[in-house]
Parts: C-alpha cells; sequence; structure tokens
C-alpha cells in the first residue's frame, strides 16, 4: 500500500518520496529581490523532501507586498534562482517556485517607488501587511486595473515561469490562496467588476484559469500547479458562495493536464474541500494544513491525496523526511524568525541541526 515514502509522479515531475515542502516565505531575499547564497543552502539542507515548493516570489514588481520577498523578473533574480536550484539538484531534490503575486495585499513602503498596486476593484485590504520594520500597517488603496491591461498582468506570470525554468526550477505553482491577486479575483467580495472578470462565479474565474492556460503554453502543463483554500477568511475574503466558486475553477481547468492541486485543507461550513476537489478535478492532489505523519499516511492509503505538504514542520526539521522514516522526535520551530528580513540572517533558518 502507497505511503509518504512512495514515489510519485505529479506531471512531469517523478517524486521520491511523497513528502513535499510547502510554500514558505522567509523574508530573507538580498537587496534586488535576489535570492542569496544562504537560501539557497537553506533550500539544500531539505532537498530530501519529495518537492519542494519555494516561497511566494513575485513574478514582476508590482506583484511584491512583504519586505525582502524574492523576484523572478530581473536577470540578478534569474542568478540567485540558479543557485538554488543548482542546490537543490545537487542533492537529488526536486523545486518549484510559487508563484504569488499579491495584488492589494501590499505595503507601499515595501515595494519600488514606481510599482503599483493593482487590483480586480478598488477596495482596500482589510487586514494590516507588516512593513519594513515588521510593524503590520493598513495596506495600500490598489487601483482596479481596466480589462484591456489584464492580459499584461497574465503574460508576467508566463514571463516569470519562462525565468524559472531558465533558472533551472522544475515546475511552478499558482499561488491562486490567502487572499492575494488571483484570490482577490475568485471572491465575491473583492471581486466587484461588471465585465467579462467579474460577476458570475464564471467570470470571476476567468483570471486563474487565464493564467494557468498562459503558465501551460509557457512552460508545459505538466510543471504548472495551482494552490487554493476554498472559504478561508486571510486578508478580507468572503466569498459568497466558495462551493460553487471552487466547483466552478476545478471544472473549468481539469483536462488542462496540469500537474497539481495544492489543497490547504481548512473546515468549511457546508462542505469539505478535499471531497469538493476530488468530485471536480481529475488530476493529482496534495493535501495540506495541520497533517501529522498518521494523517498523511492515511490521507494517501484512501486514496484521498497523491502527497501530502508540511509547513511548520520543515522549518525546524530540515531532515523532515529521515525523522518520519526513523521516528525521530521533530524539533518545533520558533516564530520569532519565521520573517525577520535580514538578507543574512540564518538564526532560525539554517542553523536548526539534524537528527543525531
Ligand atoms: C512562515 C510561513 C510562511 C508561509 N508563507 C507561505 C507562502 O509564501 N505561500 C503559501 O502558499 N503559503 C504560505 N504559508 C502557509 C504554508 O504553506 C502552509 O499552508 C501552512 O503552514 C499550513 O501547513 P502546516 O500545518 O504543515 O504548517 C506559510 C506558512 C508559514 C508558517
Amino acid at each position: 500500500m502507497a505511503d509518504v515514502f512512495s514515489p510519485v509522479r505529479l506531471g512531469d515531475l517523478d517524486l521520491r518520496n511523497r513528502i513535499i515542502m510547502a510554500p514558505m516565505t522567509r523574508d530573507r531575499a538580498g537587496p534586488h529581490d535576489e535570492p542569496t547564497d544562504l537560501m539557497a543552502e537553506y533550500y539544500r539542507q531539505r532537498a530530501s523532501a519529495g518537492l519542494i515548493i519555494t516561497e511566494g516570489t513575485q513574478p514582476s514588481p508590482h506583484g511584491k507586498g512583504y519586505w525582502r520577498t524574492p523576484g523572478i523578473h530581473a536577470p540578478v533574480q534569474v542568478e540567485g534562482w540558479r543557485k538554488v536550484a543548482d542546490a537543490v539538484h545537487g542533492e537529488g531534490g526536486l523545486i518549484a517556485m510559487q508563484l504569488m503575486h499579491v495584488g492589494r495585499a501590499s505595503v507601499r513602503a515595501n515595494k519600488a517607488a514606481d510599482a503599483e498596486t493593482i487590483a480586480p476593484s478598488a477596495i482596500a485590504c482589510p487586514d494590516p501587511i507588516p512593513g519594513p520594520d515588521g510593524v503590520p500597517v493598513p495596506p495600500e488603496m490598489p487601483r482596479a486595473l481596466a480589462a484591456h491591461e489584464i492580459a499584461g498582468v497574465i503574460a508576467e506570470y508566463a514571463a516569470a515561469a519562462r525565468n524559472a525554468r531558465a533558472a533551472g526550477i522544475d515546475a511552478v505553482e499558482l499561488h491562486c490562496a490567502s487572499g492575494y491577486l488571483p484570490m482577490q479575483f475568485l471572491s465575491s467580495n473583492s471581486n466587484q467588476r461588471t465585465d467579462a472578470w467579474g460577476g458570475s462565479a464564471q467570470n470571476r474565474v476567468r483570471f486563474v484559469v487565464e493564467t494557468l492556460s498562459a503558465l501551460a503554453e509557457a512552460i508545459g502543463p505538466g510543471r504548472v500547479g495551482f494552490r487554493i483554500c476554498p472559504g478561508v477568511t486571510f486578508n478580507g475574503m468572503a466569498d459568497a458562495d466558495p462551493a460553487e466558486t471552487y466547483a466552478t475553477l476545478l471544472k473549468a481547468v481539469d483536462g488542462m493536464g496540469l500537474a497539481w492541486c495544492h489543497l490547504i485543507h481548512i473546515p468549511n461550513q457546508g462542505f469539505d474541500s478535499l471531497d469538493l476537489v476530488r468530485s471536480h478535478w481529475s488530476g493529482a492532489v496534495i493535501e495540506n494544513c495541520g497533517l501529522t505523519l498518521e494523517k498523511a499516511n492515511a490521507v494517501i492509503a484512501e486514496g484521498k491525496a497523491d502527497a501530502v505538504s508540511f509547513g511548520y514542520a520543515f522549518i525546524a526539521n530540515p531532515d523532515l523526511v529521515e525523522r518520519f522514516r526513523t521516528g525521530a522526535p521533530l524539533a518545533k520551530a520558533d516564530r520569532a524568525t519565521f520573517y525577520t528580513g535580514h538578507g543574512d540572517d540564518a538564526r532560525g533558518y539554517t542553523d536548526y541541526p539534524r537528527a543525531g
């Protein structure tokens, strides 16, 4: 029977186990939003995962909202990511890049002076976002994208995916959760457009469908995954009917040959999002959120998920796969060093030891 240690194929990628490192923003990029040698070392240490999904990475300067997040739109960033990809491949691992455009969830002081804050509608994100000193401040009021500008935003994602591949990254994941740009289009409260990109569920899913299709066209569908969290309220999301929105989305992208649907599986009122995904999506599923080794093995054995991802556990346990194999106890991550905002800060980053 399959368990977390069994190999699995996700799209074009052959994973040596089903334990995936979940995407985690760590705010340690260099001054030009480029990955540093320290970041390469951090990912190298965790390369025994079946697949690493990187921290959210902006496809353009406009997509940045937090301090010290990396980009994939400038040559210096491509060079930095090449070091990361080489380090992971050197250990026999695989690495996908999470493409994260924050849209309205953005603090002005965290981004370049000429970068804009855009969203489907001119409605501000109600949740504060940490500024450069780590103190949360209200996000900037976004400008609503004109319909003719949307193709340009989608083209930035496609260019980012091509850059990722040029850097040696194996695949990309479109971040459609946590109240960032794609989810701002999906959710009925943040998308109040009256054109073809808003209103009905069919129209609200259009941005994600078109972006996934552009990514698939750019680098091949077998190297493109997407991440969703139906019903999450983070960053001011409040969809009137998430079950309808996500069923519409999954039906629209099923059959595109994409590599995976990565589900942040949270309790919802009225429906179970894993059942929803399984009903409308025939491709591979990565399940995430609050899993233990036992729960992960159960969900794989039942055939409900093809792979599982771990966030917190990978921060403090670079050798998580080995610890699961041997039953070694798991170390606890220190929240104070999750996001330090300093590119050279190894504390709580690369200084967690391996077991034994
Ligand atoms: C420090 C930190 C940063 C995170 N950054 C991201 C991110 O950039 N993109 C994303 O999709 N999720 C992000 N997450 C969420 C994780 O990927 C994951 O969904 C969450 O930690 C739940 O999984 P777990 O219970 O195994 O930790 C982050 C979580 C943590 C702890």
